[in-house]
This record gives C-alpha cells, structure tokens and sequence, in this order.
C-alpha cells in the first residue's frame, strides 16, 4: 500500500475522527487544484481529503513546490479550488458567490503569513481594528484591537506603524489581526520564516497559548522541524499530494 493509500485508509480515518455530533472546524474533500500553462495542464494539488476537529494545533509540511501554499489559499479562498470542496464549521464554502463568502471568511477563518502582510501606514492598533470593521464587529473595535494587542503582549505598542515595529513584533500585530474576529480556525503560513530563531519560538509559544486560552485550532505551513515539535496532528504533503496524516508529539495534549 502507498503512503497515501495508507493515509486515507480507514483505520487512519477513523483514528482522526472527530467525536460524534462534533462538527470539523474544517473539511477537506477531494480537493484538486490545476493550472492551464501554455499547452501544458499543471496538476499541483491531487485529490486532497482530510478533517481537523475543533482545537487541533495541525503542521501542514512538505518540500518547496509540494503545494502547501496553494492548498492554504484554497482553504481561505483566497486561490480557487479546481475540483472538490472546502467546508468551513460544516459550510460548504467552495461553491459560494464571493459576496457571501467574504462575511463568511471574516468569521471563521483568519490568516497569518510569512511576510506579515500589515497595511504599512496604519498603526498597530488600526491594522487589528480593520477586519473588524469591514466584519462589522459589535462592540468597539478600537477597544478590541487593544485587548487583542495586550493578548499578544504589544499594549505599549499600540501607535507604533509596521516599520517602527521588529519583525517579531510585527506577526504579533499580525497574529492579532488574524484573530480579531474570534474565528475558530487560523492558517498560517510559515509564520517563523522571516524571524530570528528565538523569535520564532517565542511566536509559537504565543500561537500554543492563545489555542490553549481561546480554543482557536490552527494549520500552520511549514519547514520549521521546531514547529512540528508542538504539533497534535501533522500532516504530510508531496508533489500535491497527501502523503501523510498522523498525529504529532502534543496529541490530546489540552
Ligand atoms: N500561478 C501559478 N502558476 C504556475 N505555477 C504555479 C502557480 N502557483 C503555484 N504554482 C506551482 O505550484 C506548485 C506549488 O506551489 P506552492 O507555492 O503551493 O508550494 P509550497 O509548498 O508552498 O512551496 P514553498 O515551501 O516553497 O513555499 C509549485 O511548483 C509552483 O511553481
Ligand atoms: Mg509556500
């Protein structure tokens, strides 16, 4: 049997199974994913099925090229799958018209990425309040954005633009952003690899503490083999493909 047989037999399905009437924070089925390149059709994501209960703290890793941006992007929507569907807390979301999917995306998902991608003439504290406005958030979202900041150990960082920040800092601003909006799942992708080593451990230290305080489940690509350390399930992809889907070191750690 092949890596991937063995990844989506059923003894591994059922191993990783959530518990019954818990419904997955995320859902992949059958996701394909394909370019058309001149005359060429480029496969680049074939056949990708998997589910992450509620609280699993998930590392998606594989080569450069295997596909972990592209599949991230697929699960966020920012990139389209080519076949198969992406379910978000039980909603199909890879069939939605883009105005309904937008509300949708604002509350249940939240993005983390390598180059932190902050907006670089708003402050700290607008950067975090800006998914909240366009979420039209209930409360204050200039409270929010500052209890989230405090969350992530920037109160006295607040009014500081993304250039006066350091780059640990800045995924800080970022990692608040991502989770302004209380949505249950965050992607991250490779969010240590433009930090220092040290760095990058004291951000998935935070990223471990917020899922212990706040319960938000995480899918976090990478090649960090520090990161893989703190993982309750890992997922394997090569060449597009799911190769492996096993639990990791924290498995059902709380
Ligand atoms: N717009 C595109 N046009 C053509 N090929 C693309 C496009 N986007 C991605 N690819 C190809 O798809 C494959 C997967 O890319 P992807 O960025 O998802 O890989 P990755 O696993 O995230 O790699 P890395 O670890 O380097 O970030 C690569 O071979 C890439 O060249
Ligand atoms: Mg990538």
């Amino acid at each position: 049997m092949s890596d991937f047989a063995a990844a989506s037999s059923p003894e591994r399905a059922e191993q990783s199974a959530p518990a019954v009437g818990e419904v997955p924070v995320l859902e992949v089925r059958h996701l394909g994913r394909s370019l058309r390149l001149g005359s060429e059709e480029l496969e680049i994501l074939q056949d990708i099925s998997f589910s992450i209960p509620p609280g699993e703290f998930v590392t998606l890793m594989g080569p450069s090229g295997s596909g972990k941006s592209t599949l991230l992007g697929c699960i966020t929507g920012l990139d389209n799958p080519s076949s198969g569907q992406v379910l978000l807390n039980g909603v199909d979301v890879s069939k939605m018209r883009e105005s309904q999917l937008a509300g949708i995306r604002n509350r249940t998902v939240g993005m983390v990425f390598q180059a932190f991608n902050l907006i670089p003439t708003l402050t700290a504290r607008e950067n975090v309040e800006v998914p909240l406005y366009a979420g039209r958030w209930r409360g204050s979202p200039s409270a929010r954005a500052i209890e989230l900041l405090g969350l992530v150990g920037l109160s006295h960082r607040l009014e500081h633009r993304p250039s006066q920040l350091s780059g640990g800092e800045q995924q800080r601003v970022a990692i608040a952003r991502a989770l302004a909006t209380e949505p249950p799942l965050v992607v991250a992708d490779e969010p240590t690899g433009n930090l220092a080593a040290t760095q990058g451990k004291e951000i998935l230290e935070l990223l471990w503490d917020l899922r212990q305080r706040m319960g938000t489940t995480f899918v976090i690509a990478t090649h960090d083999s520090t990161i893989a350390g703190y993982a309750t399930r890992m997922l394997q992809i090569s060449d597009g493909q799911l190769v492996g889907d096993h639990p990791g070191p924290r498995a059902g750690a709380r």
